[in-house]
């Protein structure tokens, strides 16, 4: 009998390394990868594997890891928590560590992360805190999660006085994305995922812009290229500044200064965070144009707003979001500004940005009116 067609899209395997010394990692990117997760794991991680994933997750995909009958050497076990941005927090990670402890874990046991950025933040931090930090792996089932969070060990959860504001660094040991999990995520989490994708196009590589700016969905037979192209750029700079201390990092956060003020105004219920640096793309697009040390041709800056456009991502604030909380938020006066007020991103051109910039208050609540007309 003949054997089953390959994918048709893409049967490749395609293998981003994290040089990172001796805390070096794969980044796997492809498909049917979960159901072949067993053969990854071999020498790089030991049992007991304590899968964690959200509830929504834990139903599509990681029962199907845990159950696998090759995973059983593994000793998996599945932890399951609540769906949503509140589940990062102190709460689940004291309910996870005692888990862990309940099970008598040892040094040498593994946690797997299973879902978007949430649990990947999440079952990071579980896995840098319990017993000093035990071996991690992330799976990452959202296109944010691929192309961003699971790489370059930001972990950590919220306090009830702002995102992230504890956390570690923990590199994985070994990164999974089956770009096959991505047939199930709602198409606002994949747009959201794509505003990422956009924006290292616009800082690092103009071919990766000029692709995804023709708008790119779940069913593109390119889409392992596009998901291994952020990997590798997300990966370069992560290499050069591990730990956020020499400014390449901030790089990433191109559309990031406006967007997460947009969504400390809104809420964080309003938007989606790819969403809010969607936003926040735009504003910065501008920004590039009318500041003296970027000088980006206007061009540019339409093509950054058609690119989000074509990515179903929103560009207009919705009047509903206060103006004035927004510039609160990003502590736009004067007397901030005087002391260097934010840094922020800008580019150049499509393809090349700088980072560390200081913008006059004045330009700043420019670019907040701006992004409330349409585009
Ligand atoms: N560590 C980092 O460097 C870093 C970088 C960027 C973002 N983050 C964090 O990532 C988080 C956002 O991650 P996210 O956008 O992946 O959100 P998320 O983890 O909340 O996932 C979004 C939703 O999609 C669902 N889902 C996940 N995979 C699915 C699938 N395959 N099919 C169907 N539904 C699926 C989830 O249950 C959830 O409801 C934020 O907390 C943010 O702070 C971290
Ligand atoms: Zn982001």
């Amino acid at each position: 009998m003949a054997t089953p067609e390959p994918h048709p899209i893409s049967s490749r395997t395609r293998t981003v390394r994290v040089e990172l010394g001796a805390l070096a990692y794969d980044v796997m990117i492809g498909h049917g990868l979960l159901d072949r997760i067993h053969k990854f794991l071999p020498g790089r991680v030991e049992a007991p594997v304590a899968i964690i994933t959200d509830n929504t997750v834990a139903k599509l995909l990681a029962q199907r890891i845990e159950r696998r009958p090759e995973m059983a050497n593994f000793l998996p076990f599945t932890l399951e928590i609540a769906a949503g941005e509140a589940s990062k927090s102190l709460q689940n990670l004291s309910v996870l560590l005692s888990e862990l402890a309940k099970k008598k874990i040892p040094r040498s046991g593994t946690v797997m992360g299973v879902g978007g950025g949430v649990i990947g933040d999440l079952a990071g931090f579980v896995a840098a805190t319990y017993l000093r930090g035990i071996a991690f792996v992330q799976v990452p089932t959202t296109l944010l999660a691929m192309v961003d969070s699971s790489v370059g060990g930001k972990t950590g959860v919220n306090l009830p006085e702002g995102k992230n504001l504890v956390g570690a660094f923990h590199q994985p040991r070994l990164v999974v994305a089956d770009l096959d999990t991505l047939a199930t995520l709602p198409p606002r989490e994949f747009a959201a995922g794509m505003a990422e994708v956009i924006k290292y196009g616009a800082i690092r590589d103009r071919a990766l812009f000029d692709r995804v700016a023709r708008g790119v969905t779940p069913q593109d037979a390119d889409l392992a290229e596009i998901v291994e192209t952020c990997v590798t750029i997300k990966a370069r700079i992560v290499e050069r500044d591990e730990f956020e201390t020499k400014g390449e990092r901030a790089l990433l956060n191109f559309g990031h200064t406006l967007g997460h003020a947009i969504e400390k105004a809104a809420g964080y219920t309003r938007y989606l965070h790819g969403e809010a640096i969607s936003i926040g793309m735009r504003a910065a697009a501008w920004l590039s144009v009318w500041h003296p040390e970027t000088n980006l041709p206007e061009a540019e800056a339409r093509r950054i707003e058609a690119a989000l456009a074509a990515n179903h991502l929103p560009t207009q604030l919705d009047p509903a979001v206060d103006r004035a909380a927004i510039l609160a938020a990003l502590g736009n006066d004067k007397k901030v500004a005087a002391d260097g007020g934010n840094r922020w991103v800008l580019i150049k051109e499509l393809g090349e940005a700088k980072s560390g910039l200081t913008v006059a208050p004045d330009l700043v609540a420019r670019a907040v009116e701006f992004i409330s007309q349409s585009s």
